[in-house]
C-alpha cells in the first residue's frame, strides 16, 4: 500500500488533477461557486472520468462535502464507475418516481454522495429541461460545498446548453490530438450565453493511464500538507 500510495501522489497526472480541483476551489473561496459542469463536444473525450476523478478529489480534500451528478441521461457512466445501481436517479427523480433521499447515494468515500442517472419513460431532453433540476440544484447548494456535473457533450444535443444556465462554471474537456480547433470553437459559441461560465479546458491525454481508479484502496492517503 505504501508503495502503491508513493507511486500514485507522485504521478504527474494525479498532480494535474489536484491542479485543477484547487482552480475550481479557488473559485469556490473566492466567489461562492459550487456548481462546476464538465462537458466536451462530443463523447468519449473523457467527461466522465474527469467528472469523478475530480469528485473523489474534492472528497478526499479536507473532507469537503461533494455530490457528483450524472446528467448524462442518454449515455451514462457514473453508476458503472461507482458500481452503484442506476435505478433511483436523476430521471426518476425528475419523472416524480423517487424521492431526493432516496436518489443521493453512499459511496465508499464518506464525502461524497453521487446521484446515478437513473431511469423514465420520459425524454432526455425534457427532463433535463425542467425548471425541478434547477431547483433541485438549488436545494443541493445548501448541502453541499462541490457539486459536480457530468453533463452530455455539447454537439449532438442542447441537454448542456439547459445545464449550462443552472451551473456557476464550466469545464470544457478537450481530447488531446483528436478534438479539432473548429469543433473546439463551434462547443463553445454553442453554450450560448453561457461561455462566459467557462473557466478553462482540460486537455485529456487518453495514451496515458487515468491516475485515479474509483476502486477504494487507491484512495486511502492522508491529505498533504500546506496544499492549499
Ligand atoms: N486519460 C485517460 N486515459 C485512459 N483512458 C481514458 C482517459 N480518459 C478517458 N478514458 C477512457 O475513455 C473512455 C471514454 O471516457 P469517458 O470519461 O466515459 O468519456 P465521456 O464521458 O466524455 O463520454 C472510457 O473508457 C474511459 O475509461
Ligand atoms: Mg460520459
Amino acid at each position: 500500500m505504501e508503495n502503491i500510495q508513493h507511486k500514485f501522489d507522485e504521478t504527474a497526472e494525479a498532480t494535474e488533477l489536484r491542479r485543477l480541483y484547487h482552480r475550481i476551489r479557488t473559485e469556490y473561496v473566492k466567489y461562492r461557486k459550487k456548481l462546476f459542469m464538465v462537458t466536451s463536444a462530443n463523447v468519449s473525450e473523457g467527461k466522465s472520468t474527469i467528472s469523478s476523478s475530480l469528485a473523489i478529489t474534492s472528497a478526499l480534500y479536507r473532507e469537503t462535502k461533494t455530490l457528483l451528478i450524472d446528467c448524462d441521461l442518454r449515455r451514462p457512466t457514473i453508476h458503472k464507475l461507482f458500481k452503484l445501481p442506476l435505478e433511483n436517479g436523476l430521471a426518476d427523480f425528475l419523472s416524480n418516481k423517487s424521492e431526493l433521499d432516496r436518489i443521493l447515494k453512499d459511496t465508499a468515500f464518506p464525502s461524497l454522495k453521487v446521484i446515478t442517472a437513473g431511469t423514465s419513460d420520459q425524454s432526455p431532453s425534457r427532463l433535463i429541461s425542467s425548471f425541478q433540476l434547477y431547483d433541485l440544484f438549488e436545494i443541493f447548494r445548501s448541502y453541499f460545498e462541490i457539486i459536480i456535473v457530468d453533463a452530455p457533450p455539447v454537439i449532438p444535443t442542447s441537454d448542456a446548453l439547459f445545464l449550462g444556465n443552472g451551473v456557476d462554471a464550466i469545464l470544457m474537456v478537450l481530447k488531446a490530438g483528436e478534438t479539432k480547433k473548429n469543433i473546439a470553437k463551434r462547443a463553445i459559441n454553442s453554450l450560448a450565453d453561457n461561455k462566459n461560465k467557462i473557466l478553462g479546458t482540460v486537455i485529456n491525454n487518453m495514451k496515458n493511464v487515468m491516475p485515479y481508479s474509483c476502486d477504494y484502496s487507491y484512495y486511502n492517503y492522508k491529505k498533504e500538507k500546506n496544499d492549499e
